[in-house]
């Protein structure tokens, strides 16, 4: 079975929409190891509540990104990941732990990419006025934002939406879609292109929903 690690640095709530997903055998993968640069976050006593290890790395305790992320790499092998998955993890990875995890790493990001990449995408999309958000799963690449995009679903503004209403909205879909792709990897079913990403064995229909069509089949 595949192991997953998860990095976060928040609530973790899409981390718990994998745990649960992964213990109702939804997925075909185990939750090997969560971590996180954030002592006392929500995500490491949902780990630990699930009986995960749960590993805190303060970044303040290494020289630099580097030996930050060279140490992140030797905690995901000794706990044997296949898949790296970062759900809220704020921090930009270096090419040290990519290479290390080349296209097996995965990430949550709250827009329709390729709009709002970076920090703050809920307020961005607020800002810039667009009546239809979302989220999207991507593998991650050296950009910020920019990889594979592995599934998306859309999600409507509506008229008196707050960064918060917007981004609960938006939450709701993650959790849907996260547990999908990381399914998707796990299953082998994701053929990266280029930039894009074809899914194997695919039978969505693509007219059916705003949404992926493999988040709904
Ligand atoms: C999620 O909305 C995720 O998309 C976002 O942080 C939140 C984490 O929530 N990630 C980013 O903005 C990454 N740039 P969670 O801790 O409850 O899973």
């Amino acid at each position: 079975m595949m192991r997953i690690g998860i990095l976060a640095s928040g609530s973790g709530s899409n981390l718990q929409a994998i745990l649960d997903a992964c213990a109702h055998g939804s997925i075909p993968a185990q939750v090997a190891a969560v971590m996180s640069n954030v002592a006392g976050a929500r995500a490491l006593s949902r780990a630990e509540e699930a009986g995960v290890p749960a590993l805190l790395l303060a970044h303040g305790a290494y020289p630099s990104r580097d030996a930050y992320d060279a140490e992140m790499v030797s905690l995901l092998r000794r706990h044997q990941v296949d898949l790296v998955c970062l759900a809220g993890f704020m921090r930009l990875i270096t090419p040290v732990l990519l290479s290390a995890f080349q296209n097996r790493i995965l990430n949550i990001h709250p827009s329709l990419l390729p709009a709002y990449p970076g920090m703050h995408a809920v307020r961005q999309a607020l800002k810039a006025g667009a009546r239809v958000s979302g989220c999207t799963v991507h593998i991650v690449d050296e950009g910020t934002d920019t990889g594979p995009i592995v599934i998306q679903a859309a999600v409507p503004v509506l008229d008196g939406d707050t960064e918060e209403t917007l981004a609960a909205r938006i939450l709701v879909q993650e959790h849907r879609c996260y547990p999908r792709a990381i399914s998707l990897m796990a299953q082998g079913r994701v053929e990266i292109d280029g930039r894009r990403v074809r899914i194997k064995g695919s039978s969505g229909d693509p007219t059916r929903t705003l949404s992926s069509p493999e988040l709904s089949d």
